[in-house]
């Protein structure tokens, strides 16, 4: 390691909150980070499982035998048991036992396929989305327009990547005539972690809309209560609350809203009946209808584990917890440029992280000014063992504001390619995209935070003493 050219400003940092207990917790249940010396920091992309979340999963299947739930023998019936108390304990969790269903699917990109497939969209429907958007939401739009059906978007401040009630309110004013109405948005930006207002469920419901509520980047990190807020449709992965199991998240439906998704097809477990000598089925009229086939009945014992674990815990805890970390990792990098005063980090989004969940997502340059490749960070943070995340991260519409990118090179490449990708743009484009992103979580302690500016300044160094190098270079060849 460099030492650093740098004379470090040494301005009071804020405090991190709920600390023993937090370091407690990372020395009982993560102790593998420490063991391997690795700094995690991709939470938004994967939370952690603790320890004894797979200890306890791990004596469940030893200690039980589980069938599958479609029968009614006692293998079979310990399963539907087991998965039942997954389900309740899942509503419980949202607070909306009463009023909602809760759909098991694969992920959050499940549950956003479902009410993308089944919403009634037809010349007469409208969907609404807005440009912060995960690519999971964005794909809905086909099978809107599939069904002959509109779509456009709420644009994003390049300042803040926010978007103002009154701009968001002109949006949901238009398409009265439209019988059905879509509104889809993210709780909180899987990119910047700019939260939404929940308060724009209710808006758009009296403009005659329904809501679908991507909660996947929100709930790790703050509560969500169904019986204050109430969209028609809530999509959640589990992983990112609790890190194991993956491959389970939720949709859930509000009961009144249940009948607006009209399912098109049937499969085992989805129906009550079906014929092979007349063309006719009863599709159940629960949740059931909506889980297609066989249930992930061995590891959705597993969500309940980890929805105690993280009652345990507590949601109000954790959110204290993210909110100051991230307000430490924010201020700690807002500090960090060059001697000459040429901008090295820009970071993205409000400057306010009050209430912004754990994600902070930033770009380097040179002393030239050019954009360091997000790449080569990477790399370069491989090298410490640290995992951090960079690229577009599903979500288009914010790098593309980032990045100036306009419409007229995208357009280009979509009408005279075949095929392409993101890498391909940028090299056509010769426009630098993407941008790196930390995410802390339930096991993030102080010394990873350090660890990550370490790296940060060690990078401006690098770049630093690069050029102060080359310009001596020349001095000493004139
Ligand atoms: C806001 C948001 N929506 C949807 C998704 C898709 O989640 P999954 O990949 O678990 O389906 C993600 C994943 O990162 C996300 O952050």
């Amino acid at each position: 390691m460099l030492s650093s050219p740098y004379k470090e400003k040494t301005a009071q940092k804020p405090t991190l909150l709920h600390d023993t207990f937090f370091n407690d917790l990372r020395r009982k249940e993560y102790s593998r980070l420490c063991n391997q010396q690795h700094t995690y920091l991709d939470f938004t992309g994967g939370n952690l499982y603790a320890q004894s979340q797979i200890d306890e999963h791990q004596s469940l299947l030893h200690k039980h035998v589980l069938g599958n739930p479609h029968s009614g023998n006692p293998s079979s019936l310990l399963a539907t048991q087991l998965v039942q108390k997954a389900r309740d304990q899942v509503l419980d969790f949202f607070n909306a036992r009463e009023d909602y269903h809760c759909v098991f699917t694969q992920n959050a990109s499940g549950a956003l396929k479902i009410v993308g497939e089944c919403y009634p969209h037809s010349k007469n429907s409208h969907l609404l989305m807005i440009a912060d958007n995960h690519n999971s939401v964005h794909g809905m739009r086909e099978y809107c327009s599939n069904q002959g059906g509109t779509y456009s978007y709420a644009p994003l401040n390049y300042e803040d990547l926010t978007i103002s009630d009154i701009d968001l309110e002109k949006h949901l004013q238009q398409h009265k005539d439209k019988k059905h109405k879509l509104f889809t948005y993210p709780a909180q930006s899987n990119v910047s972690g700019v939260k939404h207002d929940l308060e724009w469920i209710n808006n758009a419901q009296e403009n005659g809309w329904d809501v679908c509520l991507d909660a996947a980047a929100f709930v790790p990190s703050s509560p969500l209560d169904l019986k204050k807020h109430q969209p028609e449709f809530v999509a959640v992965s589990f992983y990112k609350i609790f890190g194991y199991p993956t491959g389970i998240g939720c949709l859930l439906i509000k009961k009144c809203a249940f009948h607006k998704l009209e399912k098109r097809w049937f499969a085992g477990g989805t129906v009550q009946y079906a014929s092979v000598s007349n063309p006719f089925y009863f599709l159940a009229d629960d949740y059931e209808r909506f889980e297609n086939g066989t249930i992930s009945y061995l590891d959705i014992p597993a969500v309940t584990i980890g929805l105690n674990y993280i009652n345990k815990i507590g949601m109000q805890r954790i959110n204290e917890r993210i909110t100051s970390m991230t307000k430490y990792l924010y201020q700690s990098l807002r500090d960090i440029h060059y001697d000459n005063g040429s901008i090295f980090i820009h970071l993205f989004g409000p400057s306010c992280r009050e209430t912004t969940g754990g994600t902070i997502i930033m770009n380097f340059f040179d002393t030239n000014g050019e954009l360091i490749s997000v790449y080569d960070i990477e790399e370069k943070a491989n090298h410490m063992n640290i995992s951090l995340r960079s690229g577009c991260f599903c979500n288009p519409g914010i790098d593309e504001l980032n990045n100036h990118i306009t419409n007229d090179g995208i357009e280009n490449e979509f009408y005279t390619s075949n095929d392409s990708n993101r890498k391909e743009l940028v090299y056509k484009l010769k426009n630098m995209r993407g941008a790196t992103r930390v995410s802390v979580g339930i096991a993030t302690v102080q010394k990873d935070l350090d660890q990550y500016i370490k790296f940060v300044k060690s990078v401006r160094d690098k770049f630093y003493l690069k050029q102060n190098n080359y310009k001596n270079i020349l001095k000493s060849k004139s």
